[in-house]
């Protein structure tokens, strides 16, 4: 039986045991079946995915032609959404290091994952504290497919993926608390989702949703895409050929209120790049190396008082 949301333990169609069930003692019970690459996966090559676009622009290949056409039309028009994208994933990085290293979190809530890439939020956070548990969310049957990639953690954490929408909030804590402690501090990350909830009312109000239940100490956060010239012009050509946008770019000060009622960690909200850039290494090689540069994607690490 396919369930729309659940624990998922499967390997990527076409790759090898993608196509079998797969248990795993240390992972818990099965509840979902691997989907068929033929039959109701709800994968649809024909239609551009956000998670696959965002793969192609990362330098991935869990992508289709017809991601990479959009992602290309993007570009034409948009060259900047590579560096963005790249920028986002750098910044992650940097948040969930801090967050480890210096907050001391150990658990973390990844909404929209995306497809694998190097450094995914467990990687990142179980190289410095092992024990760290991390809960992956995502909507797309790719992402589900994937599931599998995700899901390698140390044996001294854990690692979930859940099968999930940002609007079933109940759904979702409801999974989150099979693997997270709620009354520990728990890090959530949405990076590059909250565009996909056009409704800035609706999406402020599932970040506040998924909050609510965390104990103080919690952290939030956040990267999105904001308005440029050159992106409005990629928003524009994409509406007229689908009538619709894929990404909804956010005025910053729309971003910054998604963490309303919360206290901003240095250096606060800004431009994701230059949110505590890494020290270069001292090597002479790098004196002249440029500082950061700002990029139109914004974002912030905030905590739960
Ligand atoms: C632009 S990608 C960002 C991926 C990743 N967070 C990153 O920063 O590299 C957006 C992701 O959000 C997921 N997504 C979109 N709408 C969603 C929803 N309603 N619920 C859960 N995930 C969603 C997409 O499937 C996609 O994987």
């Amino acid at each position: 039986m396919y369930r729309s949301w659940g624990w998922a333990f499967t390997g990527p169609i076409g790759m090898p045991g993608g196509d079998e069930i797969h248990r795993d003692a240390r992972m818990g019970p099965v509840t979902e079946q691997t989907p068929k690459p033929d039959a109701g996966t709800g994968i649809d090559t024909t239609v551009p995915h956000s998670a696959r676009v965002w793969n192609y622009w990362l330098g991935g290949k869990d992508n289709y032609a017809v991601d990479r056409e959009v992602g290309d039309a993007w570009m034409a028009v948009y060259p900047e959404i590579v560096v963005k994208a790249r920028e986002s994933r750098a910044f992650l990085r940097r948040v969930v290091r801090f967050l480890v290293a210096e907050a001391g979190i150990r658990q973390f809530l990844d909404v929209g994952t995306g497809l694998p890439t190097a450094d995914n939020t467990h990687q990142v956070a179980q190289r410095i504290a092992p024990d760290t548990r991390v809960v992956y969310v995502d909507n797309d049957p790719l992402v589900l497919a994937h599931a599998r990639a995700l899901l390698v953690g140390t044996p001294e954490g854990e690692t979930r993926y859940l099968h999930a929408d940002v609007r079933h909030v109940d759904d979702l804590v409801r999974g989150a608390e099979e693997i997270l402690d709620f009354t520990e501090p728990i890090a959530i990350l949405m990076f590059g989702l909250l565009g996909h909830v056009k409704d800035t009312a609706e999406a402020r109000a599932l970040v506040g949703r998924i909050l609510a239940p965390m104990p103080s100490g919690s952290y939030l956060a956040i990267a999105d895409g904001t308005p440029t010239e050159r992106s409005r012009a990629a928003e524009a050509e994409q509406v007229k050929k689908t009538g619709d946008i894929p990404y909804l770019n956010r005025e910053p000060e729309e971003i910054a209120s998604f963490f309303d009622g919360l206290e901003w960690v240095d250096p606060g909200f800004g431009s994701v790049s230059l949110w505590r850039p890494e020290q270069p290494p001292h090597d002479v090689s790098v004196i002249t190396s440029a500082p950061p540069q700002h990029v139109d994607e914004y974002g912030g690490l905030a905590r739960k008082p």
